[in-house]
């Protein structure tokens, strides 16, 4: 399943995201991870990181964030473990392959220049369809390996 979330900053796109992986947990009935991938692990950290802290602020102790906001928990039930990436941090890709996610959220995938993101390439997409697709056809009961695209342009690739 691919989502695809397009809209002007502030609309709801990363609400949306997060209560996604919330669901695909309650449907699995089993605690589950996801990936978000992103340009750089600067813009996680100014962007990402604080809108998804901004969304559990009243809720804080419900995150829990580690390794340099590279890994956080959703004390949720079932919870939720989701790596972020940024794709220029060394190591990433290594790390992107030796696991399993339940779902994959590409985090902003077009290119804007004026906001110094350099968006993800085609082949972070292929890749992540290819591990979705392997990851249902091993686990057929597994109801959501996702991947959900969030960003404010409506063309990337
Ligand atoms: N469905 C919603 N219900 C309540 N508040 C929301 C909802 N969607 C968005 N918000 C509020 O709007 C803010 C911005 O949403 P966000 O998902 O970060 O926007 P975007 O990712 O599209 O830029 C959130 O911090 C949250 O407070
Ligand atoms: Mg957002």
């Amino acid at each position: 399943m691919i989502n695809v979330i397009i809209g002007p900053a502030g609309e709801g796109k990363t609400y949306a995201s997060v209560g996604a992986m919330i669901i695909s947990a309650q449907r699995n009935k089993r605690p589950v991870l996801w990936a978000i991938i992103r340009d750089t692990h600067t813009n996680i950290k100014r962007s990402t990181v604080r809108s998804i802290n901004k969304i559990f602020r009243k809720t804080s102790s419900l995150v829990s964030w580690r390794d340099d906001y590279r890994q956080l928990t959703i004390h949720c039930n079932p919870k939720v473990e989701v790596d972020l990436f940024g794709i220029d941090d060394p190591g990433t890709l290594n790390r992107l392959q030796g696991t399993e996610y339940d779902g994959i959220w590409l985090e902003e995938p077009a290119a804007m220049l004026e906001r110094a993101n350099s968006g993800l390439s085609e082949e972070v997409f292929n890749d992540a369809l290819l591990r979705c697709v392997r990851a249902q056809a091993e686990h057929s009961r597994l109801s959501g390996c996702a991947i959900a695209l969030s960003g404010e342009m409506l063309s990337f690739w």
